[in-house]
């Protein structure tokens, strides 16, 4: 692992009510982190990205962002200060075309503000840095469409577009390919690979081709707990792993597809479990 730390979580803990989401969880992203968060339905894996983005206030425990205890800050301080997770844009910029909501954010990003229009193309580099963003999120060539009519996968190009357009030190990606379909995901995933090297990047995702094509690290969370953390490598050949995915603990899997049915908790892990087990076996 890198030797400085952008982010960390100390401790955290976040309770609803009997329920606890998130049990004295402790994490570190080194700086230029390709790191993944895995884990189960229900695991905690939304609700630890909720308090470390500022949604949710921790029950107990503290972030710190390069050095700076944040665990009290709103949202958009956090964002400016350089942690940003991808934007949903599903609700919002329908009507706006990728190169009009870029320079938006970038205007914004660079203090012009609402006089973008005005300035784009004119002046402090907003035309250039929209191109740059337009093409390394292949998005260039649907450019002047307006959002409501791209192919999903486009859209969740141009929501890490938007979030990569805000500068973050630390990128938080929620499930950037969930719901894209099998026709889309390989230029998300070339996309999400070629992320600039010195964004540290934190990866929740249930996809594990993805996961294991894009981490160097990967943490485990079960029941808002850490499982255990390590390479991809230690992570595939880590019994309590497979047993949580798999539900047949520390039984050789074989060469063969899990079997679904001895996982405990019905459909969704049992999805889960076939794809961990395809990286795991294979
Ligand atoms: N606002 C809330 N109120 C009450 N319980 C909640 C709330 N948010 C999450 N939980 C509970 O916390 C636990 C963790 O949920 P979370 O959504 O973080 O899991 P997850 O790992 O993101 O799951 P998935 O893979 O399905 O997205 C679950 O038991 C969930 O029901
Ligand atoms: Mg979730």
């Amino acid at each position: 692992m890198g030797s400085d730390i952008v982010l960390s979580a100390e401790h955290l803990v976040k309770r609803f009510g009997g329920i606890i989401a998130t049990q004295d969880v402790t994490l570190h992203l080194a700086r230029g982190a390709r790191h993944a968060l895995i884990g189960p339905n229900g695991a905690g894996k939304t609700t630890l990205i909720n308090l470390l983005t500022g949604v949710l206030e921790p029950s107990e425990g503290r972030i710190v962002l390069q050095g700076e205890d944040i665990t009290q800050l709103p949202p958009h301080a956090r964002v400016q200060r350089g942690m940003v997770r991808t934007f949903q844009i599903n609700q919002l910029f329908q009507g706006m075309t990728p190169l009009e909501t870029l320079a938006m954010v970038v205007s914004q990003q660079r203090g012009i503000g609402a006089r973008w229009w005005q300035r784009l193309g004119r002046e402090d580099g907003v035309a250039e840095r929209c191109q740059e963003l337009l093409e390394r999120f292949h998005l260039a060539d649907v450019m002047n469409q307006p959002t409501s009519h791209l192919a999903y996968g486009k859209r969740r190009l141009l929501e890490i577009a938007i979030a990569l357009a805000c500068e973050p030190r630390v990128l938080l990606l929620d499930e950037p390919v969930a719901g894209v379909p099998p026709g889309e995901r390989e230029e998300l995933l070339q996309t999400v690979a070629a992320l600039p090297a010195d964004v540290s990047v934190l990866l929740i995702e249930h996809d594990m081709d993805l996961v294991f094509e894009f981490a160097k690290r990967i943490t485990v969370l079960v029941n808002g707990a850490l499982l255990t953390e390590g390479t991809p490598d230690e992570i595939a050949n880590d019994p309590q792993v497979k047993a949580v995915y798999l539900g047949h603990g520390e039984e050789p899997s074989g060469d063969g597809p899990p079997r679904a049915a001895s996982a405990p908790s019905g459909g969704s892990v049992a999805a889960s479990a076939a794809s961990v087990g395809g990286e795991i076996n294979g």
